[in-house]
């Protein structure tokens, strides 16, 4: 029950306020969010690096409500993209942006959208690197899929989220298991309705297992986006059956939830991608974490308590 609560919370500007501004908060967030700033973060970026994990990085933002911030978002892409190749950083990290902070949610958003990602996806390839897609709630995936379609003309490797509690997302695949394509399969983070979702967990996570088998049977390059230990498993015996070698497929996880687990794979021969969040708009990631765990929810209302 708590999960949607947090989801709902989640967007509420009263309730933001009043969590960014309790000092508490900041050690629990820092737990999921590299830092405030990029200069902050690059060195967690590196610590990573060096232990063998391979990275993605995600300036926080979402939901912008006027083109200037969009216009901002892309800048701080711009920005990442120039220091990934000044460290020399480019072919270990890539980049994760969500089109609600390019400007996907204003009018005529599509188009301002696809405008300001096109630059970052541009001079992510002249650096060597390259940028996937996060998917947002249902309302924007057609959007979402269709400016990874035109980008894909001239940046084959861009890659693209999918969501396995949503019901079309085994059709998604499939449309997307061709050569080349880059896919992280999630099982999915916003608050969706029955009417276009799983509801039940177990749902869920079958979804997630027949929506993997058509991508690893496939002709593109699998994301297993999870850090549920049955999903990595049946990940290793899917890849092997389809005759998959470790670099054709890879584990992602998210900054700061299962370290040891992410190492232990690499230690196996695994490519591991970590995602890494960073800024000051970490509310809304904050909170999808929370969602996620009671565990987390708990830990961070201890802190709280025992202020
Ligand atoms: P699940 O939630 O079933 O949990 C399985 C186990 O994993 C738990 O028992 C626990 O051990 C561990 N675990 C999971 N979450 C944890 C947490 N927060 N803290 C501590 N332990 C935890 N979603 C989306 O809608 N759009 C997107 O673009 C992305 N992008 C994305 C990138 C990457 C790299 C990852 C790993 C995930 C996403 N997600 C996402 C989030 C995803 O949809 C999902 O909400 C979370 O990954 C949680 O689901 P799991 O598959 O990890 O397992």
């Amino acid at each position: 029950m708590l999960g949607p609560v947090l989801l709902a919370a989640a967007r509420s500007d009263a309730i933001r306020r009043a969590v960014s501004a309790a000092p508490v908060t900041r050690p629990v967030v820092d737990r999921f969010v590299a830092g405030e700033h990029l200069d902050e973060s690059l060195p967690a970026v590196r610590a990573l690096t060096d232990q063998g994990l391979d990275v993605t990085l995600d300036h926080l933002g979402e939901d912008i409500t006027d083109r200037s911030e969009a216009l901002r978002n892309r800048d701080a892409y711009l920005a990442l993209t120039d220091a990934l190749s000044a460290q020399g950083l480019g072919p270990r990290a890539e980049m994760s942006v969500k089109l609600s902070a390019f400007g996907q949610a204003l009018p005529n958003g599509h188009d301002i959208a696809y405008a300001n990602v096109l630059p970052v996806v541009e001079q992510a390839a002249a650096a060597g690197t390259t940028v996937t897609l996060d998917m947002e709630d249902h309302t924007t995936v057609d959007s979402t899929l269709a400016i990874l379609a035109e980008l894909r003309k001239r940046f084959p490797q861009t890659g693209a989220v999918v969501q396995s509690y949503l019901h079309r997302t085994e059709d998604d695949c499939r449309a997307l298991a061709g050569e080349g394509s880059r896919v992280r399969l999630v099982k999915g983070a916003y608050d969706e309705p029955a009417t276009v979702a799983f509801q039940r967990k177990r749902d869920v996570d079958r979804a997630y297992v027949r929506c993997l088998g058509i991508l690893m049977t496939g002709d593109g390059y699998p994301m297993v986006g999870s850090h549920d230990p049955r999903i990595v498993a049946i990940a290793q015996e899917l890849a092997r059956r389809a005759g998959r070698k470790p670099d054709g497929y890879e584990f992602q996880m998210l900054y700061g939830i299962r370290a040891a687990e992410q190492l232990r794979l690499v230690a196996e021969g695994h490519r591991m991608r970590v995602y890494v969040p960073y800024g000051t708009d970490w509310y809304g990631y904050f909170m999808r974490r929370l969602a996620e765990r009671p565990a987390n929810t708990a830990f961070f209302l201890r802190s709280l308590a025992t202020r």
